[in-house]
């Protein structure tokens, strides 16, 4: 079997990192992006000690641009990616009646439009490999709704309908797409929550605990697996039974 190479954006913490970390420990080569992680020492080292290869390259969701530029220099140096976790994601919450037209687009511009220009930039690779895997990150709350995140809830659903979509789309070349849908797992997005927003939260998850990145991590690595062959379309809880 070949050795897969793995991209993953938002990798310079929480969810991100422990992902690339655990797909280096499956044997993967490792690409890890962020808007600026080729300056992260710490988070280079880390990875670089766990993975068989591993490249940095910065990506800013945000640009259709940075995008393009960051899949070119990777893949300069790397052959093919064969697997794409669509990780990075952004929290502008506030009610919709004070909404701003610029919280509103930039939520949506790095959690769906980034996620979508991120697989355009992959699938030439795929489509001539006849395999692939694309795993996007979306929400709990892109099932379920939430008060205060109209703009965040829209990207995380929209997710979830290119999930779909493009697993119709993508399936003759046997490239499969995925999502996963964490619930509350501690990292920076969920630390600075107030501890009320926080303890409503425990009380409504059947484990009674948050989950942690590598929780989801291990999803991410399954459907990652040249096991998860079959799996296509689906979208993977990791919530402690928080919503089912
Ligand atoms: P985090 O805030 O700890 O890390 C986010 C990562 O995305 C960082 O590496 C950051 O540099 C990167 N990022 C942000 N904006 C970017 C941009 N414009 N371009 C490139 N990279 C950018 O977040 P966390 O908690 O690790 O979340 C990861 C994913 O999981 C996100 O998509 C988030 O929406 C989702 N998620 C998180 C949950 C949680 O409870 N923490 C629950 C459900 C989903």
């Amino acid at each position: 079997m070949p050795t897969r190479t793995a991209l993953i954006t938002g990798a310079s913490r929480g969810i991100g990192k422990a992902t690339a970390l655990r797909l280096a420990r499956a044997g993967m080569n490792i690409v890890a992006t962020s808007r600026e992680i080729e300056s992260n020492e710490a988070v280079r080292e880390e990875i670089s000690r766990a993975a068989p290869r591993a490249l940095f390259v910065n990506m800013d969701l945000a640009s259709p641009d940075s995008i393009r530029a960051a899949f070119a220099r990777a893949l300069e140096q790397v052959e093919r990616i064969d697997v794409l976790v669509n990780n990075a994601g952004i929290t502008r919450d506030g009610l919709a009646l004070r909404m701003k037209p610029e919280q509103w687009q930039s939520v949506l511009e790095v959690n769906l439009s980034g996620a979508f220009y991120a697989i355009q930039q992959v699938l030439p690779g795929m489509v001539r490999e006849r395999w692939g895997r694309i795993i996007n990150i979306t929400s709990v709350v892109g099932q379920m709704g939430n008060a205060a995140q109209a703009n965040y809830v829209s990207a995380k659903a929209g997710l979830i309908g290119l999930t779909k979509a493009l697993a119709r789309e993508l399936a003759r070349w046997n490239i499969t797409v995925n999502a996963v849908a964490p619930g509350f797992i501690e990292t920076d997005m969920t630390a600075g929550l107030p501890q009320q927003i926080k303890d409503r939260m425990l009380a409504a998850i059947a484990l009674e605990r948050f989950g942690k990145p590598e929780d989801v991590a291990g999803a991410v690595a399954f459907l990652a697996s040249e096991e998860a062959g079959y799996i296509t379309g689906h979208v993977l809880n990791v919530n402690g039974g928080m919503y089912m």
